[in-house]
């Protein structure tokens, strides 16, 4: 099954960022966890808002489900929020538990046009997020 699985800025340092808060697995290890759990999953990193926002166009003109790491821009991006809103569905992930860190992280714009959020359950969660889209 066709999938995206996109994240957001800062995502491609995890297994050096912050291993306290995000843990050590790589980015590269995530990667691969995400294509065992599909094979056809398209799992992608930019650091650049407007690729994001032509990856989620992609989504949106494809058809192609998206499970979705928006990095700090959960917290703010609207022009985020509205490029996602067009794809069939999306499930947002967060590595940490954002409700139990600064003020800052507990509200994300995106969780409205999510299906669902999975939050604080470290790269379990995308592996959780990729199943709910294969039985969605
Ligand atoms: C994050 C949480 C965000 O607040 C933060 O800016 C990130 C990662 C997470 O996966 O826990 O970059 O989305």
């Amino acid at each position: 099954m066709k999938i995206f699985v996109l994240n957001g800025p800062n995502l491609g340092r995890l297994g050096t960022r912050q291993t306290d808060i995000y843990g050590t697995t790589t980015y590269a290890e995530l990667v691969a966890l995400c294509q065992q759990v599909e094979p056809e999953a398209d799992v992608r990193q930019t650091d650049d808002e407007a690729q994001m926002i032509g990856w989620l166009h992609e989504a949106a003109d494809s058809g192609t489900p998206v499970v979705l790491n928006p990095g700090a821009w959960s917290h703010y991006s609207y022009a985020l929020r509205d490029a996602a809103a067009l794809a069939p569905v999306v499930i947002e992930v967060h590595l940490s538990q954002t409700a139990a860190r600064e003020e800052f992280r507990h509200h994300s714009v995106i969780s409205a046009i999510a299906r669902g959020t999975i939050t604080g359950l470290g790269v379990e969660g995308y592996r959780a997020a990729i199943r709910a889209l294969q039985s969605h």
